[in-house]
């Protein structure tokens, strides 16, 4: 696929108002996309779980406009049913770049409700549901221009305007496991858009944990945008991208044989590297707090002491997602709640697992 495969023709039919909505699922990278290029162009290639039960629902209500203006958008954006004026910097970024590719965006004023399942003040980014949410529900307009449109370019186009939002979204359309950027052994991957993984999985990934300790709640410290571009002029980011092919490399073994040491390897190196590249850009930063260490020093010595096969992985923050196969998940889960609750801000922590994509609603 190329960009100029999303530059649609001509519309066939006409709509004068309507609403669509869509739920969209929050993803964990296994390795981990961090630094880009222009156009939301990732610097190397990114794989992920998607997620389960951390999704945003987003309705989109559209009604014509009288005068359209060619450079203008209207639209007003709600979270939880209150107006979100704060919300319409990042939207309008966001049109303007995906309108050579939805051109109806100047012709109708929307309006955009959205709600996520996780509390908005959790850390988790909500910009990856948020995002893939909007596009498809952009999509979802689109094919009622269109009515031909086949579901693989449905999906394929969602996945490319989401990465246009937020790079990470573009890994939220589809499940379980969706791979970005191009990588030599994975068949149709592509820097434009996410890929859901098709070769062999062993079962023991197909219903996969997630808990995520809310260690430290609250706005990011360092945005997407700024953390990203810390990559630019990094010393270690030639070697760090070349890591990120190898360690895809390693994971494709991995899921074909089931190798859980091997995978907890992979995992936690991607994570530590994350935020080692933070550590060494200039600025620097460290977005670990004191209990964010303190959890993964526990879950070292657990791990240790029973054998089971716990591990984490990091976002860009103190969070700290608790990976582990569903045939652990007593152990796991009593182990979190003595041992590691009190580590998490309010003791709050919320249950995931691997998810399929995201899915339409009836409106
Ligand atoms: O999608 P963005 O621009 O918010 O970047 C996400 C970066 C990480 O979450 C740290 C890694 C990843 O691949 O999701």
């Amino acid at each position: 696929m190329t960009v100029s495969s999303y530059i649609p023709s001509a519309y066939k039919n006409t709509l004068q108002s309507g609403s669509v909505t869509w739920q969209s699922p929050s993803n964990i990278a296994l390795v981990k996309y961090w630094g880009k290029l222009e156009h939301q162009i990732p610097a190397n290639p990114s794989l992920s779980f998607t997620l389960n039960n951390c999704h945003t629902k987003t309705t989109l209500s559209y009604s014509e406009r009288e005068e359209n203006s060619v450079d203008t958008f209207s639209f007003e954006v709600y979270l939880d049913g209150v107006l979100k004026p704060d919300f319409a910097p990042k939207i309008e970024v966001f049109f303007k770049r995906i309108l050579p590719y939805v051109p109806f965006l100047t012709d109708y004023h929307f309006k955009i409700e959205t709600q996520n399942s996780f509390p908005h003040s959790s850390g988790i980014a909500s910009s990856a549901s948020g995002m893939s949410a909007l596009a498809l529900c952009l999509m979802s307009v689109e094919k009622q221009f269109s009515s031909e449109m086949t579901s693989t370019y449905f999906n394929e186009k969602a996945s490319f305007l989401a990465r246009l939002g937020s790079g990470s979204a573009c890994r939220s359309i589809e499940g379980p496991l969706v791979s970005w950027g191009k990588h030599q052994q994975i068949k149709n991957s592509s820097d434009l858009l996410g890929v859901k993984y098709e070769a062999e999985v062993a079962d023991v990934f197909k219903n996969y944990q997630d808990t995520i300790l809310l260690v430290d709640v609250g706005e990011k410290k360092v945005s997407s945008t700024v953390g990203h571009s810390l990559m630019n002029g990094h010393p270690f980011a030639e070697r760090r991208f070349q890591q990120a092919h190898e360690n895809i490399s390693k994971l494709i073994e991995i899921f074909k044989t089931g190798n859980l040491d091997a995978f907890i390897e992979v995992v936690e190196s991607e994570a530590l590297t994350l935020h080692a590249m933070m550590m060494t850009s200039i600025p620097y930063y460290i977005l670990m707090k004191p209990n964010t260490l303190a959890v993964i020093d526990k879950i070292w010595e657990f791990r240790k002491a029973t054998g089971l096969h716990v591990c984490f992985t990091l976002d860009a923050g103190a969070n700290v997602h608790i990976l582990y196969p569903e045939s652990e998940k007593a152990e796991v889960l009593e182990f979190i709640k003595t041992e590691l609750v009190a580590y998490c801000k309010n003791q709050q922590y919320i249950c995931d697992q691997i998810g399929l994509g995201a899915r339409e609603i009836d409106s």
